[in-house]
């Protein structure tokens, strides 16, 4: 036999390799096909092997958080998935002239996150409470809500770039803006960096409240959702867009638009990617028809048979 990829992943990483793993369970969508393998790496020095070898057998890779902003096709993919969320999740917070720096590993949990640290009365990530996800997805597509933006907060990125180099990028020779933020090309979001201030803790409940409970009136609850399908276009809403072109409610297959927003699609169970695709396609199709806008996602597609 001779001396395969698979067989030097496993020498490599033993137990934090899986090969042939669903997506299904490692999205929120809770759709799609395999991966040929997925990494859990418990630090830098694993991610860098991962691209590494990736590089030498010339294979795809794509890091991953919770899988709350992705959709991978039923084909799966091709590749290796490098699943941040489960080992490479820590924060940790220094006072600095009065102010704290706070630095987190791509897969900390956000949510969980800011309310840890809230609680020792550091704040200004409120509005980011219930924004599901991890640091290293929030940063990648500058995830926000109620005015704010992940980015607004964070000073640098480590990132590892695609030649295998660690480096720092300091925010300001940074471009981000709505819902984007420009990394190289196969760049991994490693770490964040973010100042922030000092909040007192009842009233950092009090906010952070005030936000989840906005988000629990406006937004579905049920489990099977990846947030809004679509970015908002300039000076509307992708949600009232769609509400306005009668789309509440639609289904394919086990794919529906949700009754209470309708720019998310929820997975009522037993929906296929090619489902959820296609109700994305009437969905973009309907509000083009009627307005000439073209929603653009904000929700990344992978895999393959796009
Ligand atoms: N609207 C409708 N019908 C709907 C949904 C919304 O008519 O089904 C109308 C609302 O009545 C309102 C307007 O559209 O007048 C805007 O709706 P909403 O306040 O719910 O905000 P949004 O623009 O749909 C954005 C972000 C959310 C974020 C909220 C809260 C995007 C694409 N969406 O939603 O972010 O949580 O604001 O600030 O930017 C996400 O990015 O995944 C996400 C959930």
């Amino acid at each position: 036999m001779t001396y395969d990829w698979q067989q030097e992943f496993a020498e490599t990483f033993g137990e934090k390799v899986k090969f042939n793993v669903s997506m299904k369970d490692y999205t929120t969508f809770y759709a799609g096909g395999n991966a040929w393998g997925m990494v859990f790496p418990a630090g830098v020095e694993d991610i860098k092997e991962v691209s590494a070898l990736c590089r030498k057998w010339k294979m795809d890779f794509l890091p991953i958080g919770h899988g709350s902003n992705i959709l991978c096709t039923d084909s799966g993919y091709n590749g290796i998935i490098i699943n941040l969320a489960k080992d490479y999740r820590g924060f940790r917070w220094e006072e600095r002239e009065g102010r704290y720096v706070v630095r987190a590993e791509a897969g900390a949990a956000l949510t969980q996150m800011i309310r840890v640290i809230g609680a020792e009365g550091i704040g200004g990530l409120e509005f980011a409470c219930g924004i599901p996800g991890t640091m290293g997805g929030a940063v990648s597509g500058n995830a926000g809500a109620f005015g704010d933006s992940i980015m607004e907060h964070v000073s640098s990125l480590e990132i590892l770039k695609k030649t295998g180099e660690v480096v720092c990028l300091d925010k300001g020779s940074m471009n981000y803006g709505y819902r984007y933020t420009e990394l190289e090309k196969g760049a991994v979001v490693i770490s964040a960096e973010m100042i922030l201030d000092a909040v007192n803790p009842e009233e950092f409940n009090k906010s952070a409240e005030r936000f989840i409970k906005e988000r629990r009136m406006k937004q579905p609850s049920e489990p099977y959702t990846a947030g809004s399908i679509f970015k908002n276009p300039e000076g509307d809403s992708a949600g009232r867009l769609i509400d306005a072109a009668g789309l509440k409610g639609v289904s394919v297959g086990g794919a529906v638009v949700s009754m209470k927003h309708a720019n998310f699609i929820v997975n009522c169970g037993n929906a296929s990617a090619r489902d959820i695709l296609e109700l994305i396609n009437i969905m973009h199709d309907k509000v083009f028809a009627e307005t000439g806008v073209s929603l653009e996602p904000e929700i990344k597609i992978i895999g393959k048979g796009l």
